[in-house]
């Protein structure tokens, strides 16, 4: 891992490749490892950047509250350390996704396109924002190990599950061994994030949008409708595939990406 300082802090990150730049933005509670099967196969053709968000992975950093645009800005800040100042396209998972709206809205002329992965443009309802500050109050005290006990079965499609494949074990001990604190203050920013629905109509950048059919946290029907709201967005259903879909169904979901980037 190569690091940068951003913001006084040092971000960890992957540079791979060479071409136009890929930038991959992983999810909740995870590193920039989850992208290991689209940093294979995009830095055949691209310069693939895959940073550990602040506090994740081998990033350092953690406030009390990790927003959204709090990370947007990081990536910004390293794309400038990096001297990144064309377009990107920017591929994101999840929370990721939530911090690439907000990096649409703050940093607009640094995006070029969008690849969006099982994630949601919704704010959380009351009810799911105070289950996330509740878990943020007790994660402190419990560590992160029931925090990813309770993730994993969430993130897999059922039959990804019982598979025994190595990427589940690799990504409970990613979980695990995330920090409580950096868990804890992506909960708090999360649950206070902008609900994005009412903006998807300005969201004009060309974007393609999967999803796992069996994604439990955001919904395949939810995400269909996510794209007919943008005006130049794709959307596929990924088969076999839960929350974790560029993990689950790499080949699919490369194969999309790499016609999609064409
Ligand atoms: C993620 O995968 O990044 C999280 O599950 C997102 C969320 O909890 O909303």
């Amino acid at each position: 891992m190569l690091r940068a300082t951003v913001d006084d802090l040092e971000l960890a990150y992957l540079d791979r490749g060479s071409g136009p730049v890929v930038l991959l933005v992983h999810g909740f509670p995870l590193d920039h490892s989850m992208w290991k099967r689209q940093i294979e196969a995009l830095s055949v053709r691209h310069r693939v950047i895959a940073p550990d968000l602040r506090g994740f992975g081998q990033s350092q950093g953690g406030d009390e509250t990790t927003t959204m645009q709090r990370f947007a800005d990081d990536l910004a800040g390293l794309l400038d350390s990096l001297g990144v100042t064309e377009p990107i396209d920017l591929c994101a998972l999840s929370m990721g996704g939530y911090v690439a709206w907000q990096f649409w809205q703050h940093h607009w002329d640094r995006l070029g396109r969008l690849i969006l992965c099982d994630t949601r443009a919704a704010s959380d309802t009351p009810e799911g924002a105070q289950g996330r500050l509740d878990l943020a109050a007790s994660v402190v005290e419990s560590g992160s190990l029931p925090v990813a006990e309770s993730m994993l079965p969430k993130l897999f499609a059922p039959q990804n599950l019982s598979s025994g494949a190595d990427y589940i074990e690799a990504t409970r001990q990613v979980m695990a061994s995330t920090r409580p604190t950096t868990i804890a203050a992506a909960l708090r920013g999360m649950a206070s994030r902008p609900d994005m629905t009412s903006e998807l109509g300005n969201i004009g950048v060309p974007s393609l949008l999967v999803c796992g059919e069996h994604d439990a946290i955001s919904p395949p029907e939810e995400m269909r409708e996510v794209a007919a709201a943008m005006p130049d967005a794709m959307f596929h259903v990924i088969y076999g595939a839960g929350h974790m879909s560029p993990l689950e169904r790499p080949e699919r979901v490369n194969h999309l990406i790499l016609e999609f980037l064409q």
